[in-house]
């Protein structure tokens, strides 16, 4: 961080275009990460710098955070995250986060209605996407949960910088 930087200024992102905005929160992510590896407090960090880049984006995201596994291969549960109460526990292969943490591929979600199985934790909520987080021995550690008030509220940009941000938490976080 340089020096007479407040941390909280980390959440402001001043430009309109999306991928030069998620190029910042990447680059705000590893600078927090540096000489930091506790889960618990990256992901915090990780799920502040969500929310307001989104928001700074105009996009109606209403939940930004994570689900870490709870039960190898079985169970996620709730993580950190920025917006209302959430499940606590979720099934692997049970809703779009138990789809990305079993089949460890991202689920990208346009019409929550009509993705069998999902797991209505806002009934406000209309799209959503699901990075998983797979550590290099090829286990599922936990998956990123973003969730949008509009339909199609995330694309393939958000793809790329989203499992970007996932391969740097299995480099930056001691689970
Ligand atoms: N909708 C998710 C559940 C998690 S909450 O939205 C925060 C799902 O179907 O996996």
């Amino acid at each position: 961080m340089s020096e007479g930087m407040h941390h909280a200024e980390y959440s402001s992102f001043s430009s309109q275009d999306r991928e030069e905005v998620l190029q910042t929160l990447i680059d705000s992510y590893s600078a927090l990460s540096t000489d930091q590896d506790n889960w618990i407090c990256n992901l915090s960090n990780a799920s502040s710098l969500l929310w307001h880049a989104y928001r700074s984006l105009n996009v109606n995201v209403n939940w930004t955070g994570f689900y870490v596994t709870n039960v190898e291969d079985k169970e996620l549960i709730l993580g950190p995250f920025q917006g209302k109460v959430a499940c606590q526990l979720i099934a692997f292969g049970r809703g779009v986060c138990g789809a990305a943490a079993e089949s460890q591929e991202t689920q990208l979600v346009k019409d929550v209605n009509k993705f069998p199985g999902h797991i209505a934790c806002d009934g406000e909520t209309k799209s959503e996407i699901v990075v998983p987080i797979v550590n290099e021995q090829g286990k599922t550690l936990g998956v990123i949960d973003l969730d949008c008030l509009d339909y199609e509220g995330f694309g393939e940009v958000d793809k790329k910088y989203l499992e970007e941000l996932s391969r740097l938490i299995v480099k930056t976080c001691k689970f």
